[in-house]
This record gives C-alpha cells, structure tokens and sequence, in this order.
C-alpha cells in the first residue's frame, strides 16, 4: 500500500485540571491513504475532538501531547507554528460543528472564502471571487452569484454547512478533517450535507476524516471506520469489515442502536446501557468492561488491557474475547450482543 497521508501513531492527549489528569486520549493508531473517507465514531466524550485538535496543534497549553503525528511523512506535533498555519487551511482544512465559530458574521460570505483563497495562493482578488462563486455553486448553494455578497445571518443553517464546505474546498487541500459538521442540522439537511462533501471529496481526490457520534451516517460515505471508546480505537477496518464482521462489543453495541436497515422501523432501538467512564479515572482493563455482557474474569477483561489484533486483513479490534464471540456470531448486528444488560454477563 502506498505511503498514507496522515499517519498517527501511539498519540496520548492528558489536559491538567484541579481534579487530576483527564487522560482523554490514550494511544491513538489512524492511518487516512490520499483520497480516501476515514470516518472516526464514538460516543460523546470519547476524545473524538481532541484528536483532531491535537493533529494541527489547537489543543490549549493545559495539553500534554505525545506519539506521532505525519503528515506526508512531516511530524506535525513538533512543526514550528508558522508551519503549522500554512498546513491549516492550505493543507488540511477543517470543518465544525458549529459554522458560525468559523464563519464571521460581520463578513459577506463570499468575502471569507476570497481570504482563504488569497491567504493560501497566489491569485488576484478577481480571480479568488471567482473561485468563491465556483465553489458555492459546486456545493449546491443556489444563485451562487448573488448569494456571494450575503453575510451568514441571510444563510440556513444548511446552507452555512455548505459554505463551510465551499471555504474547506477553496484552497485544494489534501485533507479535511470534519468534527460532526452536521450534528446541529436536521436529518434530511444531514443527509444532503453529507453527501455533498462525499460526493466532492470523491470527485476531487480529497481524503476525509469524517468525525461522528452517529454510526448510521458512515455507512453511505466512508471508506474505513475507526470506532473511539474511551480514548482508544477498539476496532478498525473498512466499512464492510466493521458493519459484516464487526469485532468489538461496543461496535456491536453502536450497531444494535441504529435504526434497522432491513425494513423493520418497528424493532426497537437498543441503546447501549451505562455511561462512558471518567476519564480521570478510567477502569483497568477493557474500559468498555462495565458496560459490557461478554466481560469476563478468565478472558482477564477486568485487569488486562486488551491488546490490538488483526481479525482478516486489514480488520483490527482490542477485546479479549472478540475471536470466540465473532466465531459463535455474537457480535452481529441483529443478535444484539450489547445490549442485554450486565447481569446476564458471561451466558453464551
Ligand atoms: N480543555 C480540556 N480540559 C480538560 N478536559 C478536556 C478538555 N477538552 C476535552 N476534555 C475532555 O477530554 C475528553 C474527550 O473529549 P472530546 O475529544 O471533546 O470528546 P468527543 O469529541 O469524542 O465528544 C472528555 O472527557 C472531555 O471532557
Ligand atoms: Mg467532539
């Protein structure tokens, strides 16, 4: 395989507080190839965020940083900061989810994505609102000529996400890293949003790390999944491994909370029992353990950390125990592994 675009290897993130260190990433493995749809899932406080930040050095200084972060083969976490702002934008863009922390009210629309592209390449003022104009009408924004000269308060919400994704696009970047650019949208608008910056990643060669909390948004455009417990990546692999042959109860947990692909819109939705643990103090061993039906004493899921293994080319997942429940069928999405809850561990 050829060398991938961004590397990320053993990455820890712990924040200094008054109550203790929240080690809120804990040896973070991700690999994105040029061109290619990462999708990183995880509840809500899984440490989703953080690593991103952490790639393009926007962690505050109460961040302690270590691992390995290449970028083309160039070690971002130890780049000089004038180097850091050229990646930012040119090379890797990012998208939130919340636009009017990126999109300035007091600017016309057009005007911001005319910056960008001035701020990262050698072109006029003419020939960047150009560009800007290009660019919101490649993201569907209708009437992209008049709609260049309004300010963010005349935009949708679903409309600002596109502009977001017009200014992401404008410069070329190799990379887009997007932090659940559509949580705060509706469903359908989600969809379309979506599929507008797949669609567009796909026809320009631009990879994407695309971060959600929603499993059911990955399978339609992502190439790959890294599923985030905890500050760790249980499982990884491609889209088909990790929906077909999932390999981690908590994937399979994820998975048994969506709503039924097969038709049923009455099966029930089975979220996953419990909270995610403090990160000041995550438990020993598998942290996703009380949470979990299969924990069990003998497999060493209470004390051991389960070690990272590959399931067929390609698949990875960290639980003690996933070859024998992958064998017996019991992480498959319609057996509902997870979702028992923790007294009836162990029975299989
Ligand atoms: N600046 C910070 N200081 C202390 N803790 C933080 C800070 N930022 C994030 N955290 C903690 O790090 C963990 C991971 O957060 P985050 O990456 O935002 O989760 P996600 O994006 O997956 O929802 C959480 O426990 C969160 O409270
Ligand atoms: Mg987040």
């Amino acid at each position: 395989m050829a060398e991938p675009l961004l590397e990320v290897e053993d990455l820890t993130v712990s924040f200094r507080t008054d109550d203790g260190a929240v080690q809120a990433v804990r040896g973070v493995n991700l690999s994105v190839q040029a061109g290619e749809v990462l999708a990183v899932v995880g509840e809500s406080g899984s440490g989703k965020s953080v690593t991103a930040m952490s790639l393009l050095q926007l962690l505050p200084p109460t961040a302690e940083i270590t691992g390995r972060v290449s970028w083309q083969g160039e070690d971002l976490l130890s780049v000089p900061p004038e180097r850091i702002r050229e990646v930012r934008g040119g090379e890797i863009a990012m998208i939130f989810q919340d636009p009017l922390t990126a999109l300035n009210p007091v600017y016309r629309v057009g005007d911001q994505i005319v910056e960008m592209v001035l701020a990262h390449e050698k072109v006029g003022r003419a020939e960047a609102r150009k560009r800007a104009i290009e660019m919101l009408d490649l993201v569907g924004i209708p009437q992209p000529d008049r709609r260049v000269d309004q300010y963010t308060h005349e935009f949708s919400g679903g409309m600002r996400q596109r502009a977001m994704i017009a200014m992401a696009l404008a410069c070329d970047p190799k990379l887009i890293i997007a932090d659940e650019p559509t949580t705060a949208l509706d469903v359908t608008v989600q969809a379309q949003v979506l599929e507008v910056l797949a669609d567009l990643a796909h026809r320009m060669g631009t990879a994407v790390v695309l971060i959600t909390h929603d499993l059911g948004v990955v399978a339609g455009m992502a190439d790959q999944v890294s599923v985030m417990y905890a500050g760790r990546i249980v499982e990884s692999g491609s889209v088909d491994q990790v929906f077909d042959a999932t390999g981690h109860p908590y994937t399979s947990g994820l998975l048994a909370s969506l709503p039924r692909l097969d038709g049923d819109v009455d099966a029930p939705l089975l979220p996953i029992p419990g909270q995610p643990p403090s990160m000041l103090a995550p438990p020993p061993g598998c942290a996703f353990n009380p949470r979990c039906r299969w924990a069990s004493e003998e497999a060493g899921c209470f004390t051991v950390l389960p070690p990272t293994a590959e399931r067929s080319p390609g698949h990875r997942s960290a639980c003690h125990r996933a070859d024998e429940l992958m064998a017996a069928g019991l992480l498959d999405r319609l057996a509902g592994a997870a979702t028992a809850d923790v007294g009836d561990r162990g029975a299989m």
